[in-house]
C-alpha cells in the first residue's frame, strides 16, 4: 500500500509535502508531482500537509480518482525527485479546488 497524489495538487504543486516524508518517495513533474508506490512506507504524514488536500490514502482515494494510482505509479519512473519544498506554481490560487485537472497534467 501506498499514499497517491491526486487531481488537486495540479497546477498548485504546493510541496509542502516533500519536507515531512522520511523516506524521500516524491518526484516532481511540470505541474504535479506523484508518490512512488514501492518506496512510500506509508506513515501518512504528508497528507495533512497538503494544503489542496490532494494526498489520499490509496485505499481511501475518492470515487473518480482510481485512475491516480496508475498515474503515480508510472510517472514516479520517470520524473526527478524532490526532496524539499519550493515556491507552489503562481496559478495555485485560482487552481485549487478546480476539478477535474487531469486533463491539464503535463507529463
Ligand atoms: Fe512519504 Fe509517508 Fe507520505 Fe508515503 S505516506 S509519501 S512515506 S510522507
Ligand atoms: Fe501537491 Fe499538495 Fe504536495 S498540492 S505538491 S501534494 S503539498
Amino acid at each position: 500500500m501506498s499514499f497517491v497524489v491526486t487531481d488537486n495538487c495540479i497546477k498548485c504543486k504546493y510541496t509542502d509535502c516533500v519536507e515531512v516524508c522520511p523516506v524521500d518517495c516524491f518526484y516532481e513533474g511540470p505541474n504535479f508531482l506523484v508518490i512512488h508506490p514501492d518506496e512510500c512506507i506509508d506513515c501518512a504524514l504528508c497528507e495533512p500537509e497538503c494544503p489542496a488536500q490532494a494526498i489520499f490514502s490509496e485505499d481511501e482515494i475518492p470515487d473518480g480518482m482510481e485512475e491516480f494510482v496508475a498515474i503515480n505509479a508510472e510517472l514516479a519512473e520517470v520524473w526527478p525527485n524532490i526532496t524539499e519544498k519550493k515556491d507552489a506554481l503562481p496559478e495555485a490560487p485560482e487552481w485549487d479546488g478546480v476539478t477535474g485537472k487531469v486533463q491539464h497534467l503535463e507529463r
